[in-house]
């Protein structure tokens, strides 16, 4: 086959249920109507495929994100910053004393490509991997259609700020961004700006709540404003984290609406270390060697808080830095 891209993606023809098989190194990938099955030289696995697609959306639209971008407690990815790791066991206790855990790693242009072509021929036309479930169709079935606007939705990342003139602009009605039923008491009113003389055309500013009421996606932080490696990374969460993130630094969050619950595992072994219930106004800042999945019993407003610093994985994982940011 091919796809659009310099890098070649290894596929097969499309099986009884209309879907192509996949190949990245010693794994194997594919899917029927209902399960994605990967396999590997010591083992395979079996995910729900929209549990599967919902992840492979993150892990593409992200970049790899930071750190681990786990699919469940068995597969997924570790982002090196131009590689990746594509792993199955490798942070489960039980797969790694048996021995039966497998990594490579890969080019990030190669999994990326591979990744890209599997969601895309995944995905069934009505089934938005990005959506809450009561907002999507169904992922289930033999293959019919595609959703290619959904899942190459463009992903909100500020070189400023949102509403800077030339950055990321603000989300209304009229650009396809109505207020979500969950959200219809958020105020819609914005700042008033009084600039002095000359300066009219420096200072922005915007109503967060109004901005993060209007968005169309569950689970997608969008970097809304930088300051150096300080980024504001708000998203709106609704059921369940699709992914089980394992992180290579610290993550502050602030609750901004409602309520989230955070199942905190340690990021290597998977044992259980926290539960926490954040409510409007709760801060928390999540250490750096553990793994953590958020349920949002109903559409919530988060704001993460990343750093981006290129040297803090070293840093943490060399013992020169702490895992957690404050010592008590
Ligand atoms: C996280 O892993 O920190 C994370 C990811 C996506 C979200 C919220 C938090 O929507
Ligand atoms: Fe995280």
């Amino acid at each position: 086959m091919s796809v659009a891209s310099p890098v070649s993606v290894q596929s097969g023809e499309a099986n009884q249920h209309g879907y192509r098989p996949f190949r990245l190194g010693e794994f194997a990938f594919s899917r029927d109507e209902y399960f994605v099955y990967v396999e590997w030289p010591t083992g395979k696995h079996v995910m729900s495929a929209d549990a599967f697609l919902k992840a492979l959306q993150r892990d593409v639209a992200w970049q790899f994100f930071y750190g681990i971008v786990n699919f469940d407690g068995v597969v997924g990815t570790v982002n090196h910053y131009g590689t990746v790791d594509l792993f199955a066991g490798r942070y489960n206790d039980a797969y790694r004393k048996a021995e039966l855990d497998h990594q490579e790693n890969f080019g990030t242009p190669v999994i990326k490509a591979t990744f890209e072509a599997m969601l895309d021929d995944w995905t069934n036309e009505g089934f938005d991997p990005f959506a809450s479930p009561t907002e999507t169709g169904s992922a289930f079935g033999d293959k019919h259609g595609d959703n290619r606007a959904a899942i190459t939705r463009h992903r909100v990342t500020a070189s400023r700020m949102v509403s800077v003139p030339g950055d990321e602009g603000l989300r209304s009605d009229d650009n396809g961004h109505p207020v979500n039923r969950q959200f219809a008491d958020v105020g819609q009113d914005e700042p008033e700006l009084h600039p002095a003389a000359g300066f009219e055309g420096e200072v922005s500013s915007f109503n967060l709540f109004a901005y993060l009421s209007r968005s169309p996606v569950t689970w997608n932080p969008s970097v809304v404003s930088v300051c150096g490696d300080s980024l504001y990374c708000p998203t709106t969460e609704e059921y369940i984290l699709p992914i089980i993130h394992g992180n290579d630094r610290v993550e502050w969050f602030i609750q901004l609406s409602d309520e989230l619950i955070w199942n905190v595992e340690d990021r290597d072994t998977g044992a259980a270390r926290a539960k926490v219930t954040m409510r409007a106004g709760d801060v928390s800042a999540m250490p750096a060697d553990i793994r953590h999945q958020g349920y949002a019993p109903k559409r919530a407003m988060l704001l993460v808080w990343e750093n981006a610093d290129p040297d803090l994985p070293g840093l943490i994982s060399s013992g020169q830095l702490p895992s957690v940011p404050i010592q008590i």
